[in-house]
């Protein structure tokens, strides 16, 4: 596996993993159309890629296996995991083919060691599989947003 900064020209990769983890159930809800016109779902990725926003990819033999990035959103428009506006929010998706590799843990960990602020934060379902993931990484939770819990991790 080789780790490797996001870009700007990962967007169209970017936004599969971001449908994985709007669909992350299995159930699709979204397709790019809905996400794209979706203010909710599309605010972390609208614009990419900022000054501020930072990510990483990961790739299995030259192809993208997964990607996990983190954007700083605003009071007034925030994500789910919103905590505060210096506290970016991270996304983190593993294409179906690449999972149970270790794919996921790796990219987190990357993320984490190059996160330039004193926290980070989620949103995740309480019975999503990444939420073990997250615990196990350092996250605890601070909150629930709507049916989902708000976790963060101190850098
Ligand atoms: C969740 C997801 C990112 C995990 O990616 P992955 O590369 O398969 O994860 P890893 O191989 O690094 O696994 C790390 C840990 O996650 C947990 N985990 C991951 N998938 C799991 C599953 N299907 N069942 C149970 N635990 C799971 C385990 O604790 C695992 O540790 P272990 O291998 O030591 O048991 C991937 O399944 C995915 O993209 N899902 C859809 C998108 C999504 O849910 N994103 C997160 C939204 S908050």
């Amino acid at each position: 596996m080789h780790l490797r900064p996001a870009v700007a020209a990962d967007l169209p990769f970017l936004t599969a993993m971001l449908l994985e983890a709007c669909n992350w159930d299995g159930t699709p809800w979204y397709d790019e159309a809905k996400a794209r016109a979706d203010h909710h779902a599309w605010r972390y990725l609208e614009g990419w890629q900022r000054e501020t926003d930072y990510g990483a990819i990961a790739e299995i033999d030259g192809s993208p296996a997964g990607a996990s990035w983190a954007r700083l959103l605003t009071k007034d428009r925030p994500g789910y995991g919103y905590i505060a506006d210096d506290v970016p929010e991270l996304t983190l998706g593993v294409s179906p083919g690449f999972r149970r590799r270790g794919v996921a843990r790796a990219l987190l960990t990357e993320l984490i060691e190059r996160t330039p602020y004193a926290r980070i934060s989620l949103s995740v379902d309480p019975d999503n599989p990444a939420r073990t993931l997250y615990e196990s990484l350092g996250f605890t939770k601070v909150g629930v947003a709507g049916t989902s819990d708000t976790m963060v991790r101190e850098v």
